[in-house]
């Protein structure tokens, strides 16, 4: 049976932080091996907010290196950075043409970033979920694994591509998010009312994927809790709740075994195995990120060959475009 194609993209924005690792490309690695996948570090959609454009430089190679650094790898996946296939700028103006600027309106993500930004906000930050359509449908992508963030967006991208197949015929695949049934939302430690994020400014709200072990450490002993004493999932305690289901992503145990585990612990005790736990799982993907770091090259020329690999079948896909609206 022919495998399905998967499509996800991450951003150059910030430091990779455990909600990303856990909510995505923890998922990508382990998945790939039954999938035609592609991931693209999307560099253009990084620029719809203001970037300091040395910052934004190192931090596309810093991304991309620490894909291959969880474990995604070449033989089963095409790993490439978005501007470097045009095509995906090209399609994005394409379905600009037809996407009713009221689709583009609804989008919640949208409307909490320009809240933050008000009259600053660019066209691009606007437009954002049209370039992602454009990403996904280029591929001919079946699944789109992202966090629950994400799901507005592809579900988007679907409704582009019915609208476009429905004038021009059966040119694009339309595309389903999947989401992971655990850690599809890993919350902030100092704020855990919302999910942890790159672009929070409090550093200790998040732990980065190469902070070092005593920054971890400290970040955990920080995080917020409550005035309770047992250690029990609850969602009502939404700081405790966040530990202890990011040790019960990082452990594979049950939530009865982490509680019958804890039971008679304090706090203390559960940050203290908690970091422990954090730091273990990190140190293998920091290794091999310094290890494939230490040689410039080396990374720059797999993203060579994953930008090559990509824009085969993005050229491809754009032409059928080009002809099936009457550009050829
Ligand atoms: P971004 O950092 O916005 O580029 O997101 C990259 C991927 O990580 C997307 O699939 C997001 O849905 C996912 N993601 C981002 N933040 C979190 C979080 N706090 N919990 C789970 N997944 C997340
Ligand atoms: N908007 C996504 C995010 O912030 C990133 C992204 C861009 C993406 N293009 C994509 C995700 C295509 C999945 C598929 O997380």
């Amino acid at each position: 049976m022919e495998k399905k194609t998967v499509f996800s993209g991450i951003q150059a924005s910030g430091s990779l932080h455990l909600g990303n690792y856990l909510g995505a490309i923890r998922n990508w690695a382990a998945m790939q091996y039954d999938y035609n996948n592609y991931f693209c570090v999307v560099d253009l959609h990084t620029i719809t907010v203001p970037q300091d454009p040395s910052t934004l430089r190192e931090k596309i190679r810093e991304v991309a290196g620490l894909l291959f650094a969880a474990g995604i790898n070449e033989e089963n996946s095409v790993v490439f950075i978005q501007s470097e296939v045009k095509a995906h700028s090209e399609l994005a103006w394409i379905l600009n043409c037809m996407t009713p600027m009221g689709w583009l309106q609804r989008m919640t993500q949208f409307k909490e970033k320009s809240e933050k930004q008000k009259e600053e906000v660019s066209v691009g930050l606007f437009d954002y979920p049209v370039l992602q359509a454009a990403d996904i449908l280029l591929y001919d992508t079946q699944m789109v694994p992202v966090g629950e963030d994400q799901r507005q967006h592809v579900e988007l991208s679907r409704d582009i591509a019915q609208r476009f197949n429905y004038r021009y015929g059966q040119v694009f695949t339309l595309p389903e998010a999947y989401i992971p049934p655990h850690g599809g939302r890993v919350m902030g430690l100092s704020n855990p009312d919302k999910k942890m994020s790159k672009s929070e400014d409090k550093q200790e709200d998040s732990i980065s994927l190469l902070d070092s072990p005593d920054n971890i450490r400290n970040k955990i002993k920080k995080a917020t809790t409550d005035s309770l004493k047992d250690i029990r999932f609850d969602e009502k305690r939404p700081g405790i709740n966040n530990l202890l289901t990011i040790y019960q992503l990082l452990t594979g145990k049950t939530q009865e075994e982490i509680e019958n585990n804890f039971a008679g612990s304090s706090y203390k005790d559960l940050k203290e195995q908690l970091a422990e736990v954090i730091i273990e799982d990190l140190r293998p993907l920091q290794d091999r990120y310094f290890e494939l770091t230490g040689e410039k090259r080396y990374l720059d020329e797999m993203l060579q060959r994953g930008a090559e690999r990509a824009g085969e079948q993005a050229e491809r896909k754009i032409d059928h475009v080009h002809k099936s609206i009457g550009l050829r």
